[in-house]
Order: C-alpha cells, then structure tokens, then sequence
C-alpha cells in the first residue's frame, strides 16, 4: 500500500517536471488558450494542423490515403483549378523575408528541434541534397527530414536563378546543422557534374563531421516515406551494408560509357571517338542517381585510388551518375559492398534508396507485365510526379525515399504525406521514456 503510494508519487513528479520542462522549452508558442496537461503530453503541437495548412486543408488526409474514389477525385479537381495553383505557390521572396527571424520560421514550421529519442540520438544521418529550383519542395523536403543530431549538406546549382539561392541561403542559415555546400558546380544534365555536386557535398559532410553512420542522397523533388526513427532501423538493418540499384547494364545504355561524350553548346553529345575500357577491367554495373550508403563507402569514394582513376575515366561518359554509384558498390574492398557477381545485382525496387515510378514499367492492375498501376500525377522525362492517388501505394512500399514531387502542380500529395509521417514520428515517441534520465 505504502508502496504504491511512493509510486504514485513519484509518477507525480515526473509528471509535473515533463511539464515544467515541456513549458519551458516552449515557452514562445505555448498554446495559450484551452491547453491541458494530456494535449501537451501528447506534443499534439507539433503535429500539423489546418491551421499551418494553406488551400490544401481542405482535403481529407486520412481518405486520400485509403484511396477512397470521393476524396481522391475531390482532391485531383482541385489541384487543377486555377486559383487553387495561384494559391499554392509560395515566392522565393516569402523565404527569405521569414527567415529573417529564425526562431519564429523554426517555431511557426514546426521543425523538430530535439532528438524524438535516444535510438535516433545514437544513429545520426548525413543528407546530400542537390537543389537547382522550386525551393517551396526544398523547404518542405527539410522539415521533413529534419533533426538535429542529422547533417545536411545542400548544393544549389551555379546556374540557379539570384532568388533561389538566396531564399535556400536563408533557410540554411537557421539551422547549425545545415549548410551550403562549399563547391557549387553548373550541373548539365546527363553530365559527370551531377556526380561532382553530390561528390562536393560528400567531402564537406565526411570532413565536418565524424559521427554520422549513413549517408543519403537527395534531390529537392524528393520526399520521405519513412520518419526518422523508420530510416534509422532501416539503416540499422543493412548492418553496414549499402542499399542502391546495381545491376547488369541494359543493351541499349552500354554505348554510354564505349564512346566519348562531349560538351557542344552547352549539352552533351556522343562523339565518334570510343573510349578505352575501364579502369582495373572494373565491370560497370548500371543503378540510378539516389543511394543510400555507409560512411566506410563514402570514405572509399573520397581516399581510394582506384576510385579516383574511375572518376576520372568516367567525366566523358554519358550520364555517369547512372552507373558510378553501382560500380563502385561492386568494388571488393568497398565497405558495405557487394560482389559483382550477377547474383548480387539489385534493381531499384529491391533497394530501399528511392521510389521511382517509370511510365515505361505502369499497366494496368492485374497485368503481368507491368511493375506498378498508372501514374496518378503526370510524367517528366518518363517519370512520374506523383499524384495524391499514388499516396495509399507509396506508403505500403519499402523505399527510404521516392522521386518525383511537384508542390507547385500537385501539392496535396506532399501535403497529406508530410501529415502522414509527422503524425507517425510523434505517436511513436515514447514519451515518459524520453524524460526518464531526468530521475
Ligand atoms: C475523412 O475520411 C475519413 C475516412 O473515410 C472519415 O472517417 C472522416 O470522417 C473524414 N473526415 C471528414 C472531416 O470528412
Ligand atoms: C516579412 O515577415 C514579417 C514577419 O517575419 C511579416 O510581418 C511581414 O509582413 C513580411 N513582409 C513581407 C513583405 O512578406
């Protein structure tokens, strides 16, 4: 009985400290009115609101994400009308003028300040992201994946327009955690610099800091499918391992590395000179843009000497990002790598780095041929920019990541996503845990 009484106390007390604490910590947005002891326990406010929500909050999240036909219809009339879009749209200058006060952009963004818990403290992630316009996907693609124990390297290319740099500038500029990389580059299309922007942040996030487990890399129109912690048990999961497409290069992308690629007006074009093999008679695996890797396999990038002599073999190739990443995870040697065997090859849908909808892959539902249904959005270079129908699909999937998101032409597929994951991140958050070494 006396016992029991102690215990009680004791919850008490530790109630009345998270409180205090709570209130402290949150002092300047303190929902003043109508809180309670449960609402604040539960940190219902940092999940996202109507009330932080422009036009989209008129959408039903939870049915959107059933799939149920009324909703997503409602939600794809919307994203087509008119006012709807104008609405949408969140100028550069809006940034850059509401980062003026960091606290405030910080508070008001709900961006998550503290480790959710101990698990993510002990496992940081290091974020390559490469960023040449739509900054509103960009803002929002940093909340989502924000925590302070994480670093984040972002590339803003040379060519960008003065107000996309600036308003990205401004963003970083409020978090410690977040910088501008130290070399920007032109990135050209199908070009090595896409790889040198990505390599640019690599050597900045592998020489800032020596703590991060997993590196990702990203570009501004992708967004998350897991929470933190999720990425962090994924990655955890690897047990050192690497996680990318690679596999046997197709037929028809073979004469991208057989002959020597140029640039002619500002674009790249094959030219009739062949190139010699590659180095070390390394085979030359075919994957995508996106990995998602250990640091041992960066450190190999930035110090191995094969690897070098494979990066300078590869600036005449064509679209070298789709093929040096899978390479060099089939390197003996390379930490957390594979053999290259054709029994290691990986396809995309096999790796959890990133989730694309290829329109040359979609069918119909019960065809055999087809690896996933039609795209809900609409298509970019034979990508999908997806739609909010593709949200109930997307969530079920394994990837880390997908590719492709446009807030400006379908921002309720981001909208209901980043509600989605917010939601989940703080309903796994064991609360009382989280303060325990308080006693
Ligand atoms: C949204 O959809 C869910 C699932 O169909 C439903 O339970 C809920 O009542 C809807 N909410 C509103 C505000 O219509
Ligand atoms: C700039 O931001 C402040 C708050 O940070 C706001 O009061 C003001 O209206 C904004 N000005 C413009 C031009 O957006």
């Amino acid at each position: 009985m006396r016992i029991l009484r102690r215990r009680q106390l004791k919850l008490l007390l530790k109630l009345t400290v998270v409180l205090g604490s709570l209130w402290m910590l949150y002092l300047p947005g303190w929902p003043r009115t109508g809180w309670s002891p449960t609402y604040s326990l539960r940190h219902s406010w940092l999940e996202y609101t109507d009330d932080d929500g422009g036009p989209e909050k008129v959408c039903n999240c939870s049915a959107i994400l059933q799939g149920e036909r009324e909703a997503l219809d409602q939600a794809k009339l919307l994203s087509i009308t008119k006012d709807f879009q104008k609405s949408v749209r969140i100028p550069d200058e809006y940034y850059i003028n509401a980062t003026q006060d960091c606290s405030e952009f910080r508070l008001s963004r709900k961006y998550l300040m503290f480790p959710l818990n101990q698990e993510e403290e002990d496992f940081p992630l290091a974020y390559s992201i490469v960023v040449h316009h739509k900054v509103q996907n960009f803002e929002r693609l940093l909340r989502a994946i924000y925590a302070p124990q994480n670093i984040y390297c972002v590339h803003v290319d040379r060519k960008s327009e003065v107000s996309v740099f600036a308003a990205i500038q401004a963003i970083t500029s409020c978090f410690p955690n977040v910088f501008m990389v130290s070399k920007a580059v032109n990135v050209m299309y199908g070009h090595w610099s896409r790889v040198q922007a990505d390599l640019n942040c690599m050597a900045d996030l592998y020489n800032i800091n020596t703590e991060w487990k997993y590196l990702i890399n990203l570009c501004g129109q992708d967004f998350p499918l897991k929470t933190n912690l999720e990425i962090v048990r994924m990655l955890r999961s690897l047990r050192g391992g690497n996680s990318m497409e690679s596999e046997e290069m197709p037929e028809y992308k073979k004469q991208r590395v057989t002959d020597v690629y140029q640039i002619v007006d500002g674009k790249i074009q094959r030219t009739s000179k062949k190139k010699g093999p590659p180095p070390f008679n390394l085979p030359i695996l075919s994957g995508n843009a996106y990995i998602a890797v250990s640091r041992g396999y960066i450190r190999s990038v930035l110090e191995d000497n094969r690897i070098q002599t494979l990066i300078e073999w590869s600036k005449d190739t064509y679209s070298p990002d789709e093929f040096f990443w899978a390479t060099v995870q089939r390197m003996p040697g390379v930490p957390g790598s594979t053999r290259p065997h054709r029994k290691y090859d990986m396809t995309d849908i096999n790796a959890i780095a990133r989730l694309v909808k290829w329109q040359g892959h979609e069918g119909p539902q019960d065809s055999l041929q087809s690896v996933y249904t039609e795209c809900h959005g609409h298509h970019v270079r034979g990508i999908c920019v997806y739609g909010a129908g593709d949200l109930q699909w997307m969530v079920e999937q394994h990837h880390l990541f997908a590719n492709k998101f446009d807030t400006d032409k379908d921002p309720i597929a981001v909208y209901c996503l980043e509600k989605y994951l917010r939601h989940k991140a703080l309903a796994d958050v064991d609360w009382m845990l989280m303060f325990l070494p308080l006693f």
